[in-house]
């Protein structure tokens, strides 16, 4: 069941989405877009004197990019994701398992925030596309898998002796109810030229002849490889970020899996390209980005986009939203994730390795004996020791054994 946001239309935060994420409202989203770093091993800067100067994001992974608990995390949420991941650290090393970590952690909280009319789509490129899309299916399921939209452009060509690497991927997830409209892209000069611009459809007694009927023809329903130029150095809507987007690939997104007055977020926004495509679109749009460039590149875009139509400028919260779907959180037991990403799942009682599912949070110091439920009094056990233990000290408990 779809459910009310909690933040207002035309937010932006600056800061890590997975604060963010954590603090939104399930089912609360009907189109998010991400276009998270891709893994490339590289750093990116804008360059001096663009609109973007300033701005700069790292993308190489190593395991102290990811926090500890997100590990725990994810082998309690999500056991399918966590094998993807640990097939991905023996073919590919720890830098593809930590930036998987990060990425597996950061889509559980999105599948559970997407209303089940909505849809995701994952801007990613070949370095960890095939990672990713087993995560996906682990994540939102392989019957929400819709498409692998190729996105073909042309660039400078390379000197590697292969063939020219010139297209991403977004990988497109959405549920049997999800939204969608049908677009149409002009027909092709030879079709034109066959059938004269008139229809083609399937003869209804043989389901397999087809027939051409005198009406005009739409053209063909969008495929999934668009063919999409980058945007040109000289281009009005650049603004020197490093990775922008063209206006014209989320434009075409947001017209398939959105309609006016729904939510699009963008948990990546970096220049804003997606919220300043839902804005013209009439969406309601917020993003998070961790750099506060952000901020002032979407106030900057759409300022200029609606002319003089009145714009105060995005919302700019301090800090992450605060779910209100839910009743009081549970308290220590929320620790149970980072516990077993900081003890790697061994149990602080007999040391030895357990699944996350047998595992328990334990008061060091009881609460019967002035133990608070503080992160620093707590500890996982296996459920033999923590059974054994009881309400005694650890102290108490290592003397009897
Ligand atoms: C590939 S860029 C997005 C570009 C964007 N689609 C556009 O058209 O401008 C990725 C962005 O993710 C941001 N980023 C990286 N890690 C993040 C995190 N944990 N939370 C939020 N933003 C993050 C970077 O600052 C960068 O702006």
């Amino acid at each position: 069941m779809a459910s009310r946001p909690n933040f207002a239309n035309e937010t932006v935060w600056t800061g890590d989405c997975l604060n963010v994420l954590r603090g939104m409202n399930s089912a609360c989203i009907d189109l998010i877009y991400l276009d998270p770093p891709f893994n490339s091993n590289r750093t990116y800067e804008a360059p001096i004197g663009s609109q973007a100067a300033g701005a700069s994001f790292k993308d190489a992974w190593t395991l102290d990019d990811v926090d500890v608990h997100e590990h725990g995390e994810l082998a309690d949420r999500n056991p399918a994701a966590y094998s993807v991941i640990e097939a991905a650290r023996q073919a590919h090393g720890k830098g593809m398992q930590s930036y998987l970590i990060f990425m597996a952690v950061r889509l559980t909280e999105m599948q559970r925030i997407l209303k089940p009319s909505g849809s995701i789509y994952l801007h990613c490129d070949p370095t960890a596309s095939h990672y990713l899309k087993l995560l996906m299916d682990g994540i939102f399921g392989t019957r929400s898998f819709q498409n692998e939209i190729i996105w073909s452009y042309r660039r400078w060509p390379s000197k590697q002796p292969r063939f020219q690497r010139m297209h991403d991927v977004l990988l497109f997830y959405g549920h049997r109810q999800k939204q969608f409209n049908v677009h149409y892209e002009p027909p092709s000069e030879s079709y034109l030229k066959r059938f004269k611009g008139k229809t083609q459809v399937l003869d209804p007694e043989t389901k397999s002849r087809k027939l051409v009927v005198d009406k005009p023809t739409k053209g063909m329903p969008w495929r999934d490889v668009w063919e999409m130029p980058v945007i040109p150095g000289s281009a009005k809507e650049r603004t020197g970020y490093p990775t922008q987007k063209p206006l014209a690939l989320l434009d075409r997104i947001i017209r398939a899996s959105s309609n006016e007055g729904d939510w699009v977020f963008d948990p990546f926004c970096g220049c804003a390209t997606a919220l300043v495509a839902a804005d013209r679109l009439k969406r309601k749009w917020a993003g998070v980005d961790l750099s506060p460039l952000a901020v002032k590149l979407v106030d900057a875009r759409i300022a200029t986009d609606r002319g003089q139509l009145p714009w105060g400028g995005a919302i700019t919260p301090d800090g992450p939203p605060k779910r209100d779907d839910l009743g009081d959180l549970p308290n220590y037991r929320t620790h149970r994730h980072r516990l077993y990403g900081e003890q790697e799942g061994v149990c602080a009682g007999c040391d030895t390795h357990f699944p996350f599912r047998v595992m328990d949070v334990d008061h060091i110091l009881p609460r019967a004996k002035g133990g608070t439920d503080h992160p620093d009094n707590l500890q996982l056990l296996c459920s033999g020791c923590n059974r054994s233990k009881g309400a005694k000290t650890m102290a108490e408990w290592r003397a009897a054994q």
